[in-house]
């Protein structure tokens, strides 16, 4: 986010660590798009300016999502509703040109529990696939050579979403949607089985598209009732899914490795550690508020190397 662009510590471990940057939420439809319909780009703007600077990637993130933009396309009969749609997408996509190297272009379009797709005001207008159909060959003709990404979360951690995910991906790809790759959030729940990581991903991995591990972190909260193991239990099961997941990313094809991104810096940045959620002590990213190395970082390499 913009704000920590004027922490030199986040700069620094930013332009150390990573060669990629995702906006956190400075380029979602929330941020760009007034409900009076106006639109505003100051932020992503200067998002874009650091990446260029810096010679880091941008993720665009994230074009179309299910609870965005309700108030500005309120009342809308359907002709005009189609029409502001696809200037959202082509405005949006289109400032961004040659700037992103890819867009989340619908995000969490699966029912919660995965049992079909979720019901939205985009679906609605557009219809449950017309909508996703439509995002994707807007943003491909305003940014032909974005990377253009279905993304969503718990796809390892509930097998069933992980596979009404895929049958999407392939239901769409085969009406002809442009859609260039595979994110999978991986806010990881340490509690998975052994093997279910590593298991979607080579489901994920049987299209031949890029993969993008989009928004991993690791929450030392489970949701268990009661859990009355010691914080150093807990370590060892986030350590042992996180090199699960960078193991089975390493294991993809070169070309389907598209980019491994975290969803935060150090622990204090994360948006675990925001508001109501915060317990003053999660730990999940890489790094801790000091700025040095979690165990998660060495669980991350370990996968990575092996
Ligand atoms: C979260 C951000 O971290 C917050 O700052 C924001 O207020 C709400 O969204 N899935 C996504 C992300 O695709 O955009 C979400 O990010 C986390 C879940």
């Amino acid at each position: 986010m913009t704000g920590q662009l004027d922490d030199p510590r986040w700069v620094r471990l930013a332009t150390t660590h990573f060669s990629q940057l995702t906006p956190e939420w400075e380029m979602k439809m929330e941020y760009i798009l007034s409900d009076d319909g106006s639109y505003r780009f100051q932020a992503p703007d200067r998002l874009a300016t650091f990446c260029a600077t810096n010679g880091m990637r941008l993720h665009g993130h994230a074009l179309i999502w299910f609870s965005q933009g309700v108030k500005a396309f309120a009342g809308l009969d359907q002709a005009r509703f189609a029409a502001a749609y696809d200037h959202y997408i082509a405005t949006v996509a289109g400032r961004y040109r040659g700037r992103v190297a890819s867009w989340d272009v619908v995000n969490e379009a699966i029912a919660e529990d995965g049992n079909g797709l979720r019901d939205c005001h985009w679906s609605r207008a557009l219809g449950q696939d017309g909508y996703m159909i439509r995002a994707f060959e807007q943003a491909k003709l305003a940014d032909p050579g974005a990377v253009l990404f279905l993304n969503d979360y718990n796809l390892e951690n509930n097998p069933r979403k992980g596979a009404t995910f895929l049958r999407t991906v392939e239901r769409l790809l085969r009406a002809g949607a442009p859609i260039g790759g595979i994110g999978t959030q991986s806010h990881l729940d340490i509690d998975i089985p052994a093997g279910q990581t590593a298991a979607f991903m080579r489901d994920a991995a049987a299209f031949g598209l890029p993969i993008h591990v989009s928004e991993l972190d690791a929450s030392l909260n489970s949701e268990r009732r009661l859990d009355t193991r010691s914080p150093g239990q807990k370590l060892a099961r986030q350590q042992a899914r996180v090199t699960e997941l960078a193991q089975a990313f390493s294991d993809l094809p070169a070309a389907q490795r598209f980019a491994f991104t975290v969803w935060g810096i150090r622990d204090t940045d994360s948006w675990l550690r925001r508001g109501e959620r915060d317990d003053g002590r999660d730990s999940p990213l890489l790094f801790n508020a000091a700025g040095r190395p979690n165990p998660m970082f060495g669980a991350l390499a370990d996968g990575f190397q092996s």
